[in-house]
């Protein structure tokens, strides 16, 4: 037997430690919340994308009355970004999430599905994704999906 250990990389850092460009992210993904629609959870989401040529695009999660149908704002966003702009890597991720007290404590992780299509997303474009975990106490900075999926599977397993 021997034991195989995977390291992940997470940075903290409080928001005025973040450059200019990583603030405006999040503040995009805070407002954002503001248009989630979750009458059963009552848990807005918001997520903003920073496109390599710059654009950002905003999107929140988006429940049904039938529980599965509705989706989480991480893929609401990829999704769009990746339809509107195609031939568009995504450089930076932002997520930001609100309960009904308030902005969360900790860093909102994203759920096991929205990794996934994080994953793809930077599969599909070849460039590393930077991700943003927001935070009213602090916020996490990963760089790649690595280190939000360890032990992955990817379009890698299927040649
Ligand atoms: N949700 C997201 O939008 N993103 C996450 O990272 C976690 C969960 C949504 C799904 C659902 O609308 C609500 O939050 C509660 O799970």
């Amino acid at each position: 037997m021997k034991e195989v250990k995977i390291e992940i990389n997470i940075r903290s850092y409080s928001y005025d430690e973040l450059d200019e460009k990583d603030r405006q992210l999040i503040d995009a993904a805070k407002e954002a919340t503001l248009r989630s629609y979750a009458p059963y959870s009552r848990f807005a989401v918001g997520a903003a994308v920073l496109l390599e040529n710059g654009k950002i695009i905003t999107g929140t999660n988006q429940e049904n009355a039938a529980y599965p149908s509705g989706t989480c704002a991480e893929r609401t966003t990829l999704f769009y970004a990746n339809s509107e702009y195609p031939d568009q890597a995504v450089v930076t991720l932002a997520i930001a999430a609100k309960s009904p007290d308030g902005f969360l404590e900790r860093p909102i992780p994203p759920c096991g599905s929205c990794r996934q299509v994080l994953l793809e997303t930077e599969q599909r474009y070849k460039h590393p994704m930077r991700i943003l975990l927001y935070s009213k106490n602090e916020i996490y900075l990963l760089q790649g999906t690595k280190n939000l999926l360890p032990l992955s599977f990817g379009s890698e397993f299927l040649k």
